[in-house]
């Protein structure tokens, strides 16, 4: 009974997504003044501001590479993905495409020759980026000098490199839009939604995925499998919640990725790093205004898990004392701005606990930037500490000055150092 239905369900996906496929396509192409997209300094140098604020960089310039020409390896749980080349070189580059074909890409996901794209692109965020900020997008690419750097194709197991597939996922998780704009809000709010659910596609990491890569615009936390971090939740006062946050406290964070309540580590601080700190003060101030203004989820329910027993605890504190308390103090209390406090801190009660572990096994820095140039770092004690004694400290951390939290195993740690090649 169970197999039939499932084979009904798959019939079902294959039909519907072949209907879509043969669907005319509704390519909502607004039509754009010449002056929009012409190579003008001023288009080119907001295009320049906008790509920094969409962080294109990130996917779109391999290690070592020259910037934009593509070749960046990502990885995700349906096989790895390169970075197309955006440089305007005509044969392997964006050269021969026009401001309506990058248009259609943003907006649409569809490249110029008509093939889906695939949502490791985050489309599904940049959809709401307007029509005019596209064209600017488009010069300041265009002005760049051409790279020729062929595109390796992505390294798909089946059935993921099929584009019926992708025409069906589409159809379940995807739908162009605009950003919706509320009048009654003001204008800084309303850049800010702008700006975190289109352009700075916040929710590509802060927010959970399902079993088919799927993520909602929710920002309420999600675990980034293949790089073995979790995004905390933008919305729980128990995670990154920044409700009760001081408004200068979220611009510094943001913008120079330490603050008094929190500092910015592993892939925050690439994004604080390539995009954020280059953003105005008033995009930050914006953004902060909506990530403020975001609906409270209520705190989950305290997993069931037994306490660490007093062995263990005992065993944590012994190596907390010896190898963490020179810097975050007997008292836990940190020594602000060069080492953060554990007691209080957020960061160290998430569960799961993965940010912590990594923290501890492979040592991490906050982002170099203009307003924090020579950032204090972590030393990493994955060598000198095994799985049972990261899990020690991290539990008895976890419980002790006011701090609440399910203990760590060991089991965990070695789990996820799995995923760290540390
Ligand atoms: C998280 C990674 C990531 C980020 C960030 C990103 N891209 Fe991409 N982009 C990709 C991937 C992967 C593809 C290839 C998708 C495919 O082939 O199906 C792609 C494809 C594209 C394409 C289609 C190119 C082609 O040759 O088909 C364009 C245009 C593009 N991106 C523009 C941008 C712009 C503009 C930004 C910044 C606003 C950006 N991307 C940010 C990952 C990213
Ligand atoms: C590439 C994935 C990624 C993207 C994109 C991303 N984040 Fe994060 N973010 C993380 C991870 C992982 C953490 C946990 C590590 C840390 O605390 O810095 C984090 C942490 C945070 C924190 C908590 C910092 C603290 O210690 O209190 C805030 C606030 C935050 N992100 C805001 C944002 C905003 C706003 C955006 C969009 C502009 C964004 N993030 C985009 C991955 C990401
Ligand atoms: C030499 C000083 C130093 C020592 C010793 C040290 N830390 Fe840290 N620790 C730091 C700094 C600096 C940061 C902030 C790094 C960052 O934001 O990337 C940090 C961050 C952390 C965090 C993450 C907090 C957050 O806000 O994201 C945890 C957890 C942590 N340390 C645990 C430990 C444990 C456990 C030990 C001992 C085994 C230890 N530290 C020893 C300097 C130190």
């Amino acid at each position: 009974m169970k197999t039939a239905r499932l084979a009904l369900l798959a019939l079902l996906i294959v039909v519907l997504a072949a209907v879509a496929l043969a669907w005319p396509r509704a390519e909502h192409i607004p039509s754009s003044s010449a002056q929009a997209h012409a190579p003008t300094a001023a288009n080119i140098e907001r295009g320049a501001y906008l790509a920094r604020a969409g962080d294109c960089i990130a996917c779109h310039t391999a290690r070592g590479g020259v910037a934009y020409a593509g070749g960046r390896a990502l990885d995700t749980p349906f096989g790895r993905f390169y970075g197309p080349n955006l440089t305007p070189d005509v044969d392997t580059g964006i050269g021969a495409w026009s401001a309506d074909d990058f248009w259609n890409a943003l907006h649409n996901g569809i490249a110029k020759d008509g093939r889906l794209l695939y949502p490791a692109f985050p489309y599904t965020n940049y959809t709401k980026v307007t029509r005019d900020d596209s064209d600017a997008l488009y010069a300041y690419f265009k002005s760049l000098a051409p790279q020729r750097q062929p595109n390796r194709p992505h390294e798909l197991g089946f059935p993921y490199d099929s584009q019926v597939l992708l025409a069906g996922w589409r159809l379940l998780y995807f739908k162009p839009g605009v950003i919706d704009t509320q009048p009654a809000r003001g204008a800084e709010w309303n850049r800010g939604a702008y700006l975190v659910e289109g352009l700075g596609h916040c929710s590509a990491c802060h927010s959970t995925r399902n079993q088919f890569g799927a993520n909602g615009d929710e920002l309420d936390g999600g675990l980034i499998p293949t790089l073995g971090w979790y995004a905390p939740s933008l919305t729980s006062g128990s995670e990154a919640g920044l409700g009760d946050w001081k408004r200068e406290h979220i611009v510094a964070l943001l913008g120079t990725g330490i603050s008094p309540r929190g500092s910015a580590t592993g892939p925050m601080a690439e994004v604080v790093a390539r995009s954020l700190q280059h953003l105005t003060q008033d995009d930050l101030g914006a953004m902060a205004s909506y990530l403020q203004s975001l609906p409270a989820t209520p705190a989950p329910k305290p997993a069931r898990v037994p306490p660490a027993s007093e062995q263990v605890l005992a065993e944590g504190g012994r190596i907390y004392a010896a190898s963490c308390a020179q810097c975050h103090g007997d008292d836990g209390r940190g020594k602000l701005p060069a080492y953060p406090p554990l007691a209080g801190n957020r960061a160290v009660t998430l569960t799961p606990a993965v940010n912590a572990i990594r923290m501890t096994v492979n040592g991490g820095f906050p982002p170099g930037t203009k307003g924090n140039p020579r950032p204090y770092g972590m030393p990493p004690f994955g060598h000198e500490l095994d799985d049972a004694q990261v899990a020690a400290v991290l539990s008895w951390i976890r419980n002790s000055w006011g701090n609440a939290a399910p203990p760590v195993t060991a089991v965990e740690v070695n789990r996820y150092r799995a995923t760290m090649g540390d």
